[in-house]
């Protein structure tokens, strides 16, 4: 370019060559609504707002008309922004408000003029918009990602704009600062030795592969007490995408949210971030009654269908995201608030992993200083990995269908090392979202995303679920038996005895304390368990192999002080018996969905239930039983702590120079 070109081209505003409609006047001053003067006077300039116009028509496959706006913020920076033609009818003052938080002077009161010089623009280019980030279906097959101001594609670029039916927070919180090699000097090369940090940098990496992998939505909340490191967790994940501030800091400029948004709310940012993570902190702000639904829905990848203003249906919004969540107390705690017990479908979507220090392999005096640097790098370097990694995978697989491939196979073989022989098939859906995890990890690792081997996020993913594994309630079977065995334990006193001479209070039932047999009142048996149809309680109380029937029926006929009649009939080895069934995990770790312990049970239990100095001994049997179960269930005993693969470290490894190396027979399974 000549000399005198490139000066004309510097002082050419940014919208040259664009048609200003009449009555408007456009400087560098800003927009200014031109009004007749009084007779004998000139034109009046009123201002309206600061540089602002519209570059073009967007169009999407589906037929949404929309308008490519660009404005000045207040730094003199031109910033783009696809908007839907609807939003041009909608209240002026929203779009107004969303343009002034963007960094768009506009004098107050001039709203509405704002949003009518906007509609007069006739624009003739056109650009084809997207209402999602994230994968874009290309027509060859290719693959192609879309990020709020461009678009990633192995065949150059494409002409595709960002345009969300509403405010978008990921406009404003993906993009990158500093370089990748900065990421990995200050955050990658960080948190090589913390399992639980790199497992999280794993699970940001993961969100863009659930499509390739043709997985569902789901969460991985990561909780654990105060200070101990569950926003940085929050903050790796979302440093691989955006800026992982701590939201405490700079709330609009972060790309982690806070939990207490409302469902609506979360359902808007589930789709700002799709193919993306979703990092939610702080799951105990959330004020929702029932936070279940909104589980289940996060991990359904679709929003509830809404009304407009105008009364119409609207679209249900859409999304596929890995959600990273945090907070005090376990998803299964939280889920339980709203008094029924979760369901194993929400259980399995949101994977609840205990972190008890991020920064536990550091001795104890370099763990604060080691995790401020941590969030400190994360307000500073961020935005970059993600890039690295989408290209590495428009690199490594041509189209879509190769991607698939490849991310199938790798997760079934590390699903299949991972699955143990007692996992229930909701167990091993599960783990195949830690599986989806580790290949992302790898992936990245041997790309040079990731500066570690894949070896070492093999070891740490595996590590983590593991860590999630020993700690799982196991499926609703074995919570319903868990909650009848701890009713028991609770509410022995409500079940009448044969010697007793008087009704007890609120009677749950009777109890044969030389058969061993609890009778069970339909409502009892409901109420032990609630949230469960009584049929089903009763059916997974015969498959762990305590229920008593001597009929076809689940009930069994039993002679009571009222006579002969039917009972749901629960064997009294529930409160002693780890042989019958498969019982559950339950508390193995004393972490989550810790039942009552037996001590608090026995205090309650009618002492006449086991009858004199024999039933106290026979509690004491229950006790010891008991302990005896939860330790074998954790696979600890006093003499062996670490007996079995649940609690033991994954795999031996070697520490050289800092890097972490699994050795041969135990390096990660994918080709
Ligand atoms: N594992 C740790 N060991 C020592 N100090 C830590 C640890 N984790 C966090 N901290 C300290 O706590 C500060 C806050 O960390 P972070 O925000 O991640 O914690 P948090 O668990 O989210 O806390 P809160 O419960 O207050 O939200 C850090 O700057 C650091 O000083
Ligand atoms: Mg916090």
């Amino acid at each position: 370019m000549a000399l005198v070109d490139a000066v004309i081209e510097v002082l050419r505003p940014p919208w040259h060559g664009l048609t200003i409609p009449d009555s408007w006047e456009l400087s560098a001053a800003g927009v200014f609504e031109v009004k007749p003067g009084k007779e004998g006077e000139g034109d009046k300039l009123d201002s309206v707002c600061g540089v602002l116009y519209v570059t073009g028509l967007t169009t999407a496959p589906a037929g949404d008309w929309g308008r490519m706006l660009a404005f000045q913020d207040h730094d003199g920076h031109t910033k783009p922004l696809a908007i839907p033609a609807a939003r041009l009818h909608e209240d002026p003052a929203i779009l107004a408000r969303e343009l002034a938080n963007a960094g768009l002077r506009i004098i107050p009161g001039k709203e509405r003029r704002l949003v009518a010089y906007l509609a007069s623009f006739t624009p003739t280019n056109r650009f084809q918009s997207a209402p999602r980030l994230g994968w874009m279906e290309r027509t060859d097959g290719g693959l192609a990602f879309i990020f709020p101001d461009r678009v990633l594609s192995a065949a150059g670029n494409e002409a595709v704009v960002y345009q969300p039916e509403r405010y978008s927070p990921t406009i404003g919180t993906v993009h990158a600062s500093g370089t990748l090699e900065s990421w990995q000097e200050n955050i990658g090369r960080a948190i090589a030795d913390s399992d639980v940090l790199l497992f999280v940098a794993c699970v940001g990496l993961s969100s863009p592969c659930l499509k390739l992998a043709d997985s569902d939505s789901f969460i991985v909340h990561l909780w654990g007490t105060t200070s101990r490191g569950k926003t940085t967790l929050a903050q790796v994940g979302a440093s691989i995408w955006g800026c992982a501030v701590d939201p405490a800091e700079s709330p609009s400029l972060s790309f982690i949210r806070r939990w207490n948004a409302t469902a609506n709310g979360i359902e808007g940012l589930a789709e700002a971030h799709s193919d993306l993570p979703l990092c939610l902190d702080e799951l105990g702000a959330g004020n929702h009654k029932d936070i279940s639904p909104l589980v289940y829905q996060l991990a359904g990848g679709q929003g509830k269908t809404a009304m407009n203003a105008s009364r119409e249906l609207k679209a249900p919004r859409a999304w596929r995201t890995v959600a990273i969540s945090t907070g005090e107390m376990s998803m299964e705690s939280k889920l339980a608030e709203g008094g029924k017990p979760p369901k194993d479908g929400t259980l399995h979507r949101a994977l609840d992993v205990e972190v008890q220090d991020i920064a536990g392999h550091l001795p104890e005096s370099e763990r604060a200083g080691y995790v401020q640097g941590i969030k400190r790098a994360c307000a500073t370097h961020y935005g970059t990995a993600g890039v690295a990694m989408l290209e590495a995978l428009m690199r490594e697989y041509p189209t879509a269908p190769d991607a698939r491939r490849a991310a199938v196979a790798g997760i079934d073989a590390a699903v299949s090392k991972l699955q143990q022989p007692h996992h229930a098939p909701e167990q091993v859906r599960a783990l195949r979202r830690f599986a989806l995890i580790a290949w992302a990890g790898v992936f990245a690792a041997r790309h040079g995303v990731l500066p570690v081997t894949a070896a070492r996020v093999w070891e740490a993913v595996q590590a983590i679920a593991n860590r999630w594994g020993s700690a799982s309630t196991g499926t609703d079977s074995d919570r319903i038996t868990e909650a009848v065995r701890a009713f028991i334990l609770k509410h022995g006193a409500r079940f009448q005895t044969n010697n007793d001479s008087q009704d007890v209070p609120n009677r749950a039932g009777f109890v044969d304390v030389t058969a061993g047999r609890w009778m069970f009142t339909k409502e009892a048996l409901q109420e032990a368990a609630p949230g469960h149809d009584v049929v089903t309680i009763a059916r997974a109380i015969q498959a762990a192999g305590y229920l008593f029937t001597n009929t076809e029926k689940l009930t069994a006929v039993m002679q009571t002080p009222l006579g002969r009649g039917r009972w749901y009939t629960v064997k009294d080895s529930i409160l002693s018996d780890d042989e019958a069934g498969q019982p559950s995990k339950t508390g193995v770790h004393g972490v989550q969905g810790v039942q009552p312990a037996p001590e608090i049970g026995l205090q309650a239990v009618h002492p006449s239930a086991f009858g004199g100095v024999q039933g106290v001994q026979q509690a004491q049997n229950t006790q010891t039983a008991y302990t005896a179960y939860t330790q074998e269930k954790a696979g600890c005993t006093a003499e062996e702590p670490h007996s079995s693969g649940l609690c033991t470290p994954v795999h031996p490894v070697h520490h050289e120079n800092g890097v972490s190396q699994a050795n041969e027979e135990t390096g990660e399974p994918f080709q």
